[in-house]
């Protein structure tokens, strides 16, 4: 690190002077009309990754694309529920929160069935622990022609996916611990109602540091597959709210925070480089059906020897804060496009106050870029050149200086990537934002810039005008609608209105959905019913659960 600041501070002015000239004179900011290849990745690998270890968003799209080595720092605490208190002498899953281990604990049962109690194990890291993390719900035992949450960690271990093995827990923990001990892997984080360590082995770098024998809400009928009956539903809610509840501490940024992810080594399914077979694959397929099962030969051994590259390689990467570079985008813009949106939303509202209020905004979440040049020319009404160096400015002036050769000769395959997510994110944002500012100023609206001189609609009717501005307000509209759908980020899905005290947004969650399109299918079911309820699952959208008494159905 040290090497690279030196670098850095030797040469950085110069090469980013020399990287300013190259955007300069690049073509590639003239034309403000060009979208996105409709089969460009850049936002996907950038939602995906910003969303790592957050629960709202991996239960908003279960199928993963990022595998992340990381560790679990020393002192983390590991919660195991089990039926006894002896360590285990065999792989397991662990949790981060006893309220989600508390689901697996039991006993040997004891008068009429019923429980005695309950055994809690609590081990702690004594050293940081090595392990990779699947994203999406990865540890949602699920089957079905969208359901690929278990896809990379199948494709990884066993070189392929197969439906029939779907809920071979057992074997799959034990395949992957054998996959990793090559690298030295000792756990995998992977999501279901919350997350979960699967550790290889008790006997290193974890500590017991309490076996507890608690008391027992229930026998062991919550773990899926078995469906709670009538007799014991009441404590199936209560536990299953609890553990919705631990999962949803997690959802938004920074996430669960007790795993360190090393972003310079992730692998994404989503880097078209790596996995070019995949392109067809989602070519015009909703992000709901994304998945990597079909991933070619060719291209899943290029993912695996990527994998045991960055497996094997410490040490050398740039050192650049990449978690920061991405949220300093999400901060920069998450609020800002819900708030146009929010604007535009507005019908009762007269068009022209509508539309005085989003150029205000337009040019405010562009004031940072808008260079004292950038003006409109005598025929600014067809042509939006001028705006030109305002975009590429806007798209630029937060990763330019990665750019720079001294700095990208640092970067790992993974960070080029990074780069590659945060520029195209950026460029999208920048080119959709300028171009409904320009058509702002064209229709004089801008408080601060004038329209081009012989501006036709300075010069137009007012009545005209009025009927112009409702026309300019109806494509902002689209515009904005089309920019969050590209960004499809997590955040912007919320309840609204936001829940009352004794409720919480909920995203349908695995495995409450249980019965619905992948289990076995009744035979005699209403079909209409079951199209509906796979819909609701395999879409999640959010909508407020109760969480007291009278329960919400999940
Ligand atoms: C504890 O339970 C596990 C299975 O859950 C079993 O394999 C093990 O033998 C048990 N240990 C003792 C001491 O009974
Ligand atoms: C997108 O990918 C599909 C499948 O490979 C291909 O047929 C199509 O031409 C591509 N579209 C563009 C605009 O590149
Ligand atoms: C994808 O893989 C699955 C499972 O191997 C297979 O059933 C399906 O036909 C494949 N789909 C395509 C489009 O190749
Ligand atoms: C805009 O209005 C529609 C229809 O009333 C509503 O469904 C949507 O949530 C609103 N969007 C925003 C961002 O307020």
């Amino acid at each position: 690190m040290h090497i690279l600041i030196l670098v850095l501070v030797t040469a950085l002015p110069a090469a980013i002077r020399a990287t300013q000239a190259a955007f300069q004179s690049d073509a590639q900011w003239s034309d403000l009309s060009a979208s996105p290849s409709p089969n460009a990745t850049g936002h996907l690998i950038f939602d995906t990754v910003s969303s790592l270890l957050q629960h709202w968003p991996n239960t908003r799209y279960r199928n993963g694309h990022n595998i992340v080595p990381g560790t679990v720092p020393v002192g983390t605490l590991l919660y195991h529920g089990r039926k006894n208190s002896s360590v285990p002498a065999i792989p397991e899953w662990t949790s981060l929160d006893p309220e989600h281990s508390y689901h697996f604990c039991g006993s040997s049962p004891t008068n009429g069935g019923d429980p005695a109690g309950c055994w809690q194990l609590t081990f702690v890291a004594t050293r940081p622990l090595k392990v990779l993390y699947f994203d999406g719900s990865s540890a949602a035992n699920m089957r079905g022609a969208d359901a690929g949450t278990l896809d990379a960690q199948d494709l990884l271990v066993w070189g392929e996916v197969d439906p029939d093995r779907w809920l071979e827990e057992r074997a799959r923990i034990n395949a992957m611990c054998d996959w990793g001990r090559e690298f030295g892997i000792e756990g995998y984080v992977r999501m279901e109602m919350d997350f979960e360590v699967m550790l290889c082995d008790f006997t290193a770098g974890v500590e017991l540091l309490a076996a507890d024998f608690l008391a027992a809400w229930h026998r062991r009928f919550i773990t899926p597959p078995v469906v709670p009956t009538d007799r014991n539903k009441h404590v199936a809610e209560i536990l299953r709210l609890e553990v919705v509840r631990a999962g949803s501490w997690h959802n938004a940024y920074p996430g669960d925070t007790r795993v360190a992810l090393d972003l310079t080594r992730l692998v994404s399914f989503y880097d078209p480089a790596l996995a070019p077979s995949l392109v067809a694959h989602r070519a015009g397929a909703p992000r709901w059906t994304h998945r990597v099962q079909n991933i070619s030969h060719t291209d899943l051994a290029a993912v695996r020897a990527r994998l045991r590259t960055v497996l094997a390689q410490s040490g050398s990467a740039s050192g650049l804060d990449w978690r920061t570079l991405f949220r300093g985008v999400t901060d920069r813009y998450a609020e800002r496009l819900e708030l146009l949106a929010h604007l535009l939303n507005a019908t009762e509202t007269p068009a022209r106050t509508t539309a005085a209020l989003v150029q205000t905004q337009l040019r405010v979440m562009l004031t940072p870029y808008i260079l004292h040049s950038a003006r409109p020319g005598t025929q600014a009404a067809v042509d939006d050149a001028w705006a030109a160096p305002v975009w590429r400015v806007c798209a630029t002036r937060h990763t330019a200086h990665i750019h720079a050769p001294a700095v990208r000769a640092w970067l790992t395959a993974s960070e080029a990537l990074l780069l590659g997510a945060l520029d195209d994110t950026g460029r999208e944002i920048c080119r959709a934002v300028v171009r409904m500012w320009v058509r702002g100023v064209s229709a004089g609206l801008d408080e601060l810039l004038p329209p081009g001189d012989e501006h036709v609609d300075v010069l137009a009717s007012d009545g005209d005008r009025t009927a112009d501005i409702a026309r300019l307000v109806e494509d902002w509209r689209a515009e904005t609608r089309a920019l969050m759908a590209w960004l499809d980020w997590g955040v912007w899905v919320k309840c609204r209105p936001a829940c009352g005290v004794e409720e919480m947004c909920y995203l349908p969650t695995w495995p409450y959905f249980w019965g619905w399109g992948f289990a076995p299918r009744d035979p005699d079911g209403d079909e209409d019913e079951e199209t509906r309820g796979r819909d609701v699952w395999l879409r999640p959208q959010p909508r407020c659960i109760r969480v007291v008494e009278p329960y919400s159905t999940l």
